[in-house]
């Protein structure tokens, strides 16, 4: 049994005292949660309060990117041990947005993903076709090139804690959310490449969600195929209720 995450990415919305407010709101409509897994990543500004505020509830928090290196003239990175400083247990990488405005390349996102192993932080890595390469039929070949380079040079035993989150580029924010068939069916890709890369078992417990216009009207329905073990949502987590909706509903 895959236990199923709901992620909240924040993306550059909420300040510190927003995120507190957001918290106020949250945690008590989560009272007694132990279906799923819940995990917030706020903007890393708002990180080290949000760490402050949901000890001892049932949500967990990690950052939206990260440097690989542990400290170094880079200026605007954050590293790996500055979030475990803080308690951060989870880490965000390859968000289309990061690949698309950030300039974050194959090869950085396996970088991360290293550092974010060595470091114990459990990585979310995003994967997700553009339009254009879904329409030209390239879906499957997008995703496993994202893989291979993502994952390379990582043993089983290494990556035993990877999270991954299926984004189709095209339903990131723009209010058209995939069928839940042809998510479970981009997700069977993802999990056929895992069964090949790294075994069954492995491929049969890493959890793999769904991201890209999820609200509280369609998510339940996301949630009934069984490739899709969770979700990631951007837009509608930015609400307390809406997200808190999503979580129960589902
Ligand atoms: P939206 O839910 O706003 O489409 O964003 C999805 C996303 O990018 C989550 O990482």
């Amino acid at each position: 049994m895959r236990k199923p995450i709901f992620a909240g990415n924040w993306k550059m919305y909420k300040n510190p005292k927003e995120s507190v407010e957001y918290l106020d709101q949250f945690l008590p409509m989560l009272e007694g949660h132990e279906a799923s897994e819940i995990l917030l990543f706020p903007t890393a500004t708002s990180l080290s309060t949000v760490m402050d505020r949901i000890q001892g509830t049932v949500v967990r928090a990690g950052a939206q990117t990260m440097h690989w290196r542990n400290e170094g003239p880079y200026t605007g990175q954050t590293s790996p041990t500055m979030l475990t400083s803080i308690g951060t247990t989870h880490v965000l990488l390859g968000h289309s947005e990061r690949r698309l405005y950030a300039n974050e390349t194959y090869e950085h996102v396996n970088l991360k993903l290293k550092a974010a192993i060595a470091h114990k932080l459990v990585p979310v890595l995003c994967l997700g076709e553009m339009l254009a390469d879904r329409n030209d039929g390239y879906t499957k070949d997008t995703l496993l090139a994202q893989m291979g380079a993502a994952l390379s040079n990582l043993t089983a035993s290494a990556v035993r804690n990877l999270v991954i989150a299926y984004e189709p580029v095209w339903a990131v924010g723009t209010g058209s959310i995939a069928t839940p068939e042809v998510a479970n069916e981009a997700h069977g890709m993802i999990r056929d490449e895992l069964r090949d890369l790294f075994g069954n078992n492995l491929a049969d417990s890493i959890r793999i969600l769904y991201g890209g216009s999820v609200r509280p009207e369609n998510s339940a329905k996301m949630l009934e195929q069984p490739e899709i073990d969770g979700l990631l949502i951007g837009g509608a987590s930015l609400d307390p209720k809406s997200f808190a909706a999503i979580i129960h509903n589902s």
